[in-house]
Formats: C-alpha cells, structure tokens, sequence
C-alpha cells in the first residue's frame, strides 16, 4: 500500500469564536479540536504529518507536540487562503512519495472510516478524491459540481452562479491526492477570484484541465461539523458527548441517565461499570469492569479497579489509583494516592499524597495536611489499619499496619504497627457543673426582663 501523508489546516484565527486561544486549540471533550482532527488521520497510520500553523502559532505548536513530538510544524505567517496553507507543508515534506490527505484542523469528526473509503478512491485509481456531503443548508459551502461521483470542479458559494448556488452537494475541506500531484496543482492555483484567496478548491478544475481524473466521496453531514463560533463548540460537544454515551453502553456500560454523563475524549470503561446520573469524567480516567460509579461524582486522572463504589458526590482526582474493591463514599477526595485492595474511604476525606493499605477503614472526616505551604508531604497508612473519624494525620507520617488513631486526634508522629495513637487532649468531667451554669443563665435573664 502506499504510504500516506496527512496535511492538518490550522493557521485560521477563528475570529468568530471572539477568543485569544486560537480555534483549533478550543476543546471537545477536553481534547483541542486539533487534535480531534489529528486522530481521525492518525487512523490512516500516516508515514509523515504536518502541521500548519499561523495565528496563535507558538501555542498550536506546543499543543501538536504534546500530542507527538516528533510531529513537522511549518507557519503560514499569513492567511492567503486553504491552497497557500496547504503549500507551506511542501518542504516538510520533501523526499515523500506517497498519498497526502488535507485535513482541517476545526473540524473534528470525520470518521477514519471516511478517510478510508477516500483511499479505496485513489486505489481504484482517481487521482484527486475530494470528500463531499449533502448539506441541510448549503450557506457559504462550496459547491461540487459533478456527474454522479465524477467531479468536473469546486465553486466556493461566493463566487456561484444561482445555478450553482442550488447544488447541494459540498465540499467538507478534505482532499486526498498524490503528495507530488497536490503540490503541483496548487502551483498552479491563482487568487484571481471574490475572496482573493488561493482556494485549494481550484486543484479540481485545474486536475480536469490536465486530464487527471476527479471524483467525489460522500459522508455523512455530521461528519462535517466544522467550529466557527462558540455556539458550534457547544454543538460540538454535544455531538461528541451523544457519541460517547452511546458507544460506553455498546461496550456494556450501565448509564442510568445517559443524558446526564460528561466523558473525555479519552474516558475507558470496562463491562458492566455502572454510572448513575450527573457523574462527570475529566480527562484519563479508566473504571474496570463492574465498578460502580454513583451520583454526582468528578473523576480525572484515576484508576479505578474491578467493583469498587465511587460516590455518590466523590472526587478522584489525578493519581487516585484505587485497587479492587475499594469504597470512596460521599464527599470524599482523592489525590495522587494509591489505595489498596478493599480500603474505605466512606465519609467526608481528603485523602492526598497517600498510600492507604488493603482494607483499612477510613474514618469520616479524616484529612491528610499534605501541604506545609511550600513541600508536599506523604502519608502512609498500613493494612488493616483503623483510622478513627476526625483525625489529622499530618505529613510526613505513618500509620503502621493494625493500627488505630483515637478519634479527633492530630498524628504527627509515626504510630507503630498495631499501636493506638491518641493525639487529642484528655477529657476531663465536671459533676453537676452544666445543671448549676444553666440555673444561674435563667435567672439573670428573669431579672432582666423583670
Ligand atoms: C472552505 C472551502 C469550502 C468548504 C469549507 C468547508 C476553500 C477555498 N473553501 O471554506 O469549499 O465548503 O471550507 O468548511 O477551501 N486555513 C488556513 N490558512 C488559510 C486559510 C484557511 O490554515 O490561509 C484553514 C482554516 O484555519 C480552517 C480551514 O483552513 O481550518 C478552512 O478555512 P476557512 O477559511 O474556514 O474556509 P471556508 O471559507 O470555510
Ligand atoms: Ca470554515
């Protein structure tokens, strides 16, 4: 097969969005548009990308490298339009045989499918494969103009005649071709049109011209969303987020009220994990099979094993490694702590910069002080210990296996394995004296009111 290029647009501004982030960088799902794009191409198994960036360009780069480093940057220092963003991928590109795919980095869903049935179209032999779709409303689409599935050309909605104007079928923006081809095509596009732009559009007209072939392959108009304004994102979202629930139940999630979920673009779950409503998923979370996450929990950056229970109203946030069968109960937090097998951690903690040991019990209202204001500090807690409610345990500290702290007390030192810590005052009774207070208190007030 041969090899395969991807070419991703994102230099635009996005002007519409009325933002200082550049648009491709807005996100769905927590991932930047950019690198929704990306991934639909990345399916290809491309031998080479390139990435054009222009407005916000430092920010682009840093983003596209996050997601692979080694991946080819180039600027478009100005916007002249998608056949001159498309050229300045050309020198990164150099030494490269193969096919080259045009993607547009603010719109996020093409399906890989799609990008494969554009590579069946140039195996089967058309030099230039162009993705289109029927549009509900052709507004500023460019329009395809073309004999079944046999393209002749593009006109951009500015430049159409009426007759054109009523064709229905679109451009979405990407294009497949061979690399040498493309470039050679782009050459020789011009500017001389309504916007003054060099269209990338025009390499149709011009690869009919040289008696090069054409043709059109159609996707669904969801596909094709692009983002232009802040109203799209949020449809963006939306239509990620249907996406998402519907394929977690296909994979043999339980949602109670699907509605209601907010995954990340990258949120695993296994079989039979059960989500109650409103339970809302950051980005890196994976649940295996059978756990149970209940109402109006957050989770980001955590692992949760087999048949554990999160929740209801728990946090877990990055590094929460929850071994199986734990209990987070309500209003719990959880940070960069790893908690073993069968541990509870039932009511009212935060629990952070900890190990916690195979079923200890956690008492309600117990806090790790992690933090002296500058270093964090790491609490140990043995199995089988027993941390009794209300207790402090300040960092760096540790609770030895089968170990107890007295209720409200403050740890500051180790406690010995199977020792009982007692950090708290001794308390002291008065015999009579509350009856005797409350005597004395109402007959003042009498006199007063008397
Ligand atoms: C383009 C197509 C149009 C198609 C539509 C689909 C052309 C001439 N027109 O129009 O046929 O129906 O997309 O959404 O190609 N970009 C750059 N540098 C530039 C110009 C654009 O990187 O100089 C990027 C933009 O950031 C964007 C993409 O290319 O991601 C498309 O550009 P945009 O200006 O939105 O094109 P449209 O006018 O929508
Ligand atoms: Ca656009």
């Amino acid at each position: 097969m041969r090899q395969t290029a991807l070419i991703v647009l994102a230099a635009g501004q996005g002007s519409r969005m009325k933002s200082d982030l550049p648009k491709v960088l807005h996100a769905v799902a927590h991932a930047p548009l950019l690198i929704h794009a990306w991934r639909s191409g990345e399916r290809l198994a491309p031998a080479r990308t390139v990435i054009v960036a222009g407005h916000g360009g430092d920010a682009v780069e840093s983003a596209a490298r996050a997601h692979d480093p080694g991946v080819a940057v180039v600027r478009q220092t100005e916007q002249l339009g998608t056949a001159h963003a498309v050229a300045q991928a050309r020198a990164a590109l150099d030494g490269f045989a193969g096919d080259a795919f045009v993607l547009y980095g603010d719109t996020p869903f093409i399906a890989p499918e799609t990008l494969e049935k554009m590579r069946a179209a140039r195996e089967d032999g058309a030099d230039v494969v162009v993705l289109g779709f029927e549009a509900a409303e052709p507004g500023r689409y460019g329009r395809l103009v073309a004999e079944g599935d046999r393209l002749e050309r593009i006109v951009e909605a500015k430049d159409a005649t009426p007759a054109e104007l009523a064709i229905t079928l679109c451009n979405s923006g990407v294009v497949a071709a061979d690399a040498e081809t493309l470039f050679d095509l782009i050459e020789q596009v011009g500017n001389d049109n309504a916007a003054g732009e060099y269209y990338l559009t025009d390499i149709v007209a011009l690869a009919r011209a040289g008696r090069m072939s054409a043709r059109v392959v159609v996707c669904a108009e969801a596909e094709t969303m692009g983002v232009n304004t802040r109203m799209d994102l949020a449809a963006a979202e939306a239509a990620f987020q249907a996406g998402k629930r519907a394929e977690a139940m296909a994979n043999g999630a339980t949602l109670t009220a699907p509605e209601t979920v907010f995954f990340a673009h990258d949120t695993m779950l296994g079989r039979d994990v059960v989500v109650e409503p409103h339970v809302v998923f950051g980005p890196g979370v994976t649940v295996e099979s059978g756990a149970t996450l209940r109402a109006f929990s957050h989770l980001e950056g955590c692992h949760v094993s087999e048949g554990c229970t999160i929740g209801p109203y728990a946090r877990l946030r990055p590094g929460a490694e929850l071994d199986r069968g734990v209990r987070v109960g309500n209003f719990v937090e959880v940070k960069a702590a790893q908690v073993a097998e069968g541990a509870k951690l039932n009511h009212l903690s935060y629990i952070g910069d900890a190990r916690v040991g195979a079923r200890a019990n956690i008492g309600a209202g117990t806090i790790t002080c992690n933090y002296d204001g500058v270093f964090k500090h790491r609490t140990d807690i043995g199995a089988d210990a027993f941390i009794g409610s209300n207790s402090a345990l300040v960092a760096p500290v540790r609770v030895g296996a089968g170990a107890m702290t007295g209720s409200g007390s403050v740890v500051t030192q180790d406690v010995p394995d199977g020792a009982l810590a007692l950090g708290r005052s001794k308390q002291v009774n008065k015999d009579g004296f509350a009856t005797r207070l409350m005597a004395k208190l109402r007959a003042a007030k009498a006199r007063k009111t008397n």
